[in-house]
């Protein structure tokens, strides 16, 4: 196969559980509020994960509604690239349920790939990457989460910030030169992993009935720390790749950041020096869906004509890690 001029979405697709979750309502379990939620995070209701139904079940929903914005079928794709941190179980991977769900063919390339927030950026490149080798020729990127069955409802420092949901793009190779996936930045703070993580349940403290008593399988994370360095790792992954590319941040017709918190979001616009109109924000709706958030803002913008041919889009992040990545789209 000769080597492709360029790699682009082609589709896109998002999905969330129908069950909304009110910060009213979590104010009732727990010792929080509106008030203190939206002031300090601007969440003000996420979505949560019907019992029994999966992360697989909801990165179908989102990756059905890819092809057909790209007008493929499931026989089309040769690649498929699951950013997770809640897989169905923490071994087969996730894209292999995915792959049979959709009916995909078994000569489908099938792998999760772990960068928290960051997720869905880190496999974009990954895809891409891939398609650019001229190996593959259709990739179905999604990035996945169902944190409510992380996530503490007994931590009030934590659960009201979290929700679950699925985003997915399909990438192929196009002949126009200097559109697509223009170049990516990734990295992390690797001595940082404390700060956000699941202690247990993997090779350091296998899961056991102390493990279980210490709520050790929930998500434990150090917020104001953790806050510090989001807004220094997304202003270098903006920064970086925009010297890289010689890219005034004027020239950037929008903004989609993870959607973690609006303050970390305003630090960024503030950074960039661009007005938070430039910023895509669907946080208040959804809270953060990890490496869903991206995909289904991106999602979004494009179903509300906030993207148009020849606009440039930076995609910037960070998760646990910590890692952080940005990424430079020209439609
Ligand atoms: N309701 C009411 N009060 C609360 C709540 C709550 N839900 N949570 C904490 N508080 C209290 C605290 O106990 C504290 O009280 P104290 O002063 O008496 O001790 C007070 O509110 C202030 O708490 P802070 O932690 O200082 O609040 P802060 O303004 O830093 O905001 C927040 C906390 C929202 C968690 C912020 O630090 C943050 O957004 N951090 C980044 C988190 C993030 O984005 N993580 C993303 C990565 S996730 C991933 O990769 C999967």
């Amino acid at each position: 196969m000769p080597l492709p001029v360029s790699t682009v979405i082609l589709g896109t697709g998002a999905y969330a559980p129908a069950r909304v979750l009110t910060n009213t309502e979590l104010a009732l379990t727990i010792d929080t509020s509106d008030e203190w939620i939206v002031s300090r995070s601007g969440i003000r209701e996420r979505h949560i994960a019907a019992p029994g139904e999966m992360t697989s079940d909801m990165a179908v929903h989102a990756a059905r509604l890819a092809l057909a914005d790209a007008k493929l079928q499931p026989a089309d794709i040769d690649l498929l690239v699951i950013a997770t941190i809640t897989p169905d179980m923490p071994m087969p991977a996730t894209a292999c349920s995915v792959q049979h769900k959709l009916g995909l063919s078994t000569s489908t390339a099938c792998f999760d790939l772990n960068a928290a927030c960051s997720g869905f950026i880190y496999a974009l490149d990954t895809a891409c990457a891939m398609i650019g080798s001229g190996r593959y020729r259709h990739a179905l990127v999604i990035g996945v989460e169902k944190l409510s069955s992380i996530v503490d409802w007994t931590d009030r420092t934590t659960c009201v910030l979290f929700g679950d949901g699925a985003g997915a793009a399909v990438i192929g190779a196009s002949a126009r030169p200097a559109v697509g996936l223009i170049g990516a930045k990734l990295g992390s703070y690797g001595d940082c992993v404390d700060l956000l993580c699941i202690p247990a349940g993997g090779s350091n403290t296998p899961a056991s009935t102390g493990s279980l008593a210490s709520r050790d399988h929930f998500l434990k994370m150090k917020g104001k720390e953790v806050f510090k360095y989001a807004v220094r790792g997304m202003e270098e992954a903006a920064r970086d790749i925009l010297e890289q590319h010689g890219i005034a941040a004027n020239q950037i017709n929008l903004v989609i950041p993870h959607q973690a918190n609006l303050r970390i979001i305003e630090s960024i616009a503030q950074y960039l020096e661009l007005p938070m109109e430039r910023f895509f924000v669907n946080l208040d709706r959804y809270g953060n869906t990890s490496a869903a958030s991206i995909p289904i803002a991106l999602d979004e913008a494009r179903r509300a004509g906030r993207i148009n041919p020849g606009d440039l889009t930076l995609l910037v992040a960070f998760g646990a890690g910590l890692t952080y990545g940005s990424a430079l789209i020209r439609w």
